[in-house]
């Protein structure tokens, strides 16, 4: 197994590498990716002057729909590793149309308490399976937590009820030059927490209470836009980077072998419909902190 701190530099060095991609599809991502948070979305519920941390946060669109929710008493944090989507994010959503809303740039792993803890409530957006270190990860959204505080996410299941994910790796990576290792076994990648009772551990470890997993079926609509879709799928998934630096006719073959792929979700005309399978995962921040901190392993 590949030790922590090497995870931790791949994802740092490959959420660099793919920040261009997120930050180019931003709108498109908050728009036609709103099924990938809506169940914690609803979950979480919002109330206005209540402080929410955002895990995660990309390019800010759901840090934005929390700001809304809160108002100008509440307060919305973003927290993401990558400073240029960070930037995005707060050029998208400026202060002075969302008032409570900040965006700070850290590893949710390395920091103690986000600043600006303790908060109400925490969401996050496909971002927990991507740790390196999950127990770490969530252990820091507990600690800035305050006590009875409640977490609402989402996470990717398998990749059989994901085929999008897979469709838009193979059809692209013939055409392209090398593509980041693939996760083994429980490493970070978007599967990571296809397994439930992981999830379960992760969390109970990490010292938050009455964890729920649900499984939330949704699909992704799109327009009848076969390049715009395929490129958008290429941009935001590990073969981002090498897209971008590819010459035009191997985005071309790329585009096109991802839209080859995604020919059954199609209807001419009308448009895609993306099978998208998740788990929303519910927990809360109630109980004794965990003291002796035990690392996930040694509980399986
Ligand atoms: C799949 S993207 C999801 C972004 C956004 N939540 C959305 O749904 O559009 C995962 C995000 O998590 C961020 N991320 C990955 N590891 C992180 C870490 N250790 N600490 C903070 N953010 C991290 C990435 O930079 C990226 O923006």
């Amino acid at each position: 197994m590949t030790d922590t701190a090497t995870l931790r530099a791949r994802g740092a060095a490959f959420w660099a590498g793919a920040a261009a991609g997120w930050i180019r599809h931003a709108d498109r991502q908050d728009e036609t990716g709103r099924p990938l948070g809506a169940a914690a979305m609803d979950r979480l519920a919002a109330r206005p002057a209540e402080r929410i941390l955002d895990v995660g946060c990309g390019c800010g669109g759901t840090t934005a729909e929390i700001a809304a929710a809160v108002g100008g008493t509440g307060a919305a944090i973003g927290v993401d590793i990558d400073e240029a989507m960070v930037t995005a994010a707060r050029r998208r959503f400026p202060t002075d149309r969302y008032p409570g809303i900040r965006f700070h740039v850290a590893d949710i792993e390395t920091l103690d308490v986000v600043p600006g803890a303790p908060f109400d409530a925490a969401f996050s957006r496909m971002t927990l399976m991507l740790l390196a270190d999950p127990v770490a990860g969530c252990r820091t959204i507990r600690r800035s937590l305050r006590p009875g505080g409640r977490l609402a996410a989402t996470v990717f299941r398998d990749s059989g009820v994901n085929p999008w994910l897979s469709a838009a790796m193979l059809g692209a990576a013939p055409h392209l030059g090398p593509l980041p290792p693939l996760p083994v076994g429980d490493e970070p990648g978007p599967f990571a927490f296809a397994d439930p009772a992981r999830l379960v551990r992760i969390l109970t470890t990490a010292g938050f209470t009455a964890v729920t997993t649900t499984q939330v079926d949704v699909a992704l609509e799109t327009p009848d836009d076969a390049d715009a879709v395929a490129e958008w799928l290429i941009e935001v998934g590990p073969a981002g980077a090498a897209y971008r630096t590819a010459p035009p006719a191997g985005q071309a073959s790329a585009r096109a072998g991802v839209a080859r792929l995604l020919g059954r979700f199609r209807e001419p005309g009308v448009g895609y419909r993306l099978p998208t399978g998740l788990w929303l995962v519910t927990a809360n921040a109630a109980g004794t902190p965990t003291h002796h901190e035990p690392r996930e392993e040694k509980i399986q």
